[in-house]
């Protein structure tokens, strides 16, 4: 099935994925997981093009939790490493396509070469306007919130921000990435049905888009298709369905 973009009447502002399936994809193949993660690197080229052709301005991408550090030492540092060579091939295309890059999670907590590599794209691509593509690198959504929960403590006692003033604007304003809109759509692959402690704060009122897919597999056509899924839903927001006159 092939999917006619000028049939999409809304495009999302801001996609969210959790990129999920890569030890899966390459253990039915009898790979090793970082082999999964190398192509599914692919997939992450493969939908910022998607994304570009259709018009999306934000696209998130969930590559390593905090829990993630969990995983063997040797799976953790083929990511990184993998990182610095996926950086070193896509670079062109962002310029390419006019996209900036950022980061979202505890920067300071990664490897010194990948810190480096990365902040040398992230300056490169500063200044392009069209699309912002997002890392959540070492990031979670609890640690996310309770260091927001720091800096507003630490207004209020220094007297800058009073505590009854304190409403759902002032946490938003003091998370890792203020300006970025919340993500209307997120998309999950790998069929599993949980958040794995991303972006908890920001998917409040995002559509939700699960699929059995394995990330390695999830290329242009797939994220078409959540698009196409996006463009179905009836988003209410707790009104109700709007009544025909
Ligand atoms: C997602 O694939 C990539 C990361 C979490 C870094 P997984 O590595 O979680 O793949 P599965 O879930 O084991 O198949
Ligand atoms: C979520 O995937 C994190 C990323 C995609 C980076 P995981 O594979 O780590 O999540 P769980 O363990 O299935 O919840
Ligand atoms: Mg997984």
């Amino acid at each position: 099935m092939s999917i006619d973009l000028k049939n999409l009447t809304r495009i999302p502002k801001h996609v969210a994925l959790i990129m999920d399936g890569n030890g899966r994809w390459a253990q039915e193949r009898g790979l090793s997981r970082i082999e999964g993660h190398k192509e599914g690197a692919q997939s992450v080229r493969a939908v910022l093009r998607a994304a570009a052709q259709a018009g999306v301005e934000f696209i998130t991408v969930y590559a390593f939790s905090t829990e993630n550090w969990k995983r063997p030492p040797q799976e953790v540092d083929g990511l990184m490493k993998l990182l610095i060579s996926s950086l070193n091939a896509y670079e062109q295309e962002l310029h390419d396509n006019n996209i900036r890059l950022r980061i979202m999670g505890q920067f300071e907590r990664l490897p010194l070469p990948v810190r480096m590599r990365l902040q040398k794209t992230i300056d490169a691509t500063a200044h392009y306007t069209d699309h912002t593509f997002i890392i959540a690198l070492s990031y979670g959504s609890r640690t996310e919130i309770a260091d927001a929960v720091k800096k507003i403590a630490e207004k209020v006692k220094k007297g800058e921000l009073k505590t009854k003033s304190i409403d759902e604007q002032t946490i938003a304003e003091h998370l890792y990435l203020p300006d970025v809109p919340d993500p209307e759509l997120m998309i999950r692959t790998s069929g599993e049905l949980r958040l794995s402690n991303f972006l908890l704060w920001q998917l409040s009122y995002s559509e939700f888009y699960i699929t059995d897919t394995y990330w390695p597999d999830f290329r242009e056509e797939a994220f078409f298709e959540a698009l196409e899924a996006f463009n179905r839903r009836d988003r209410r927001y707790g009104g109700i369905k709007k009544q025909e006159p």
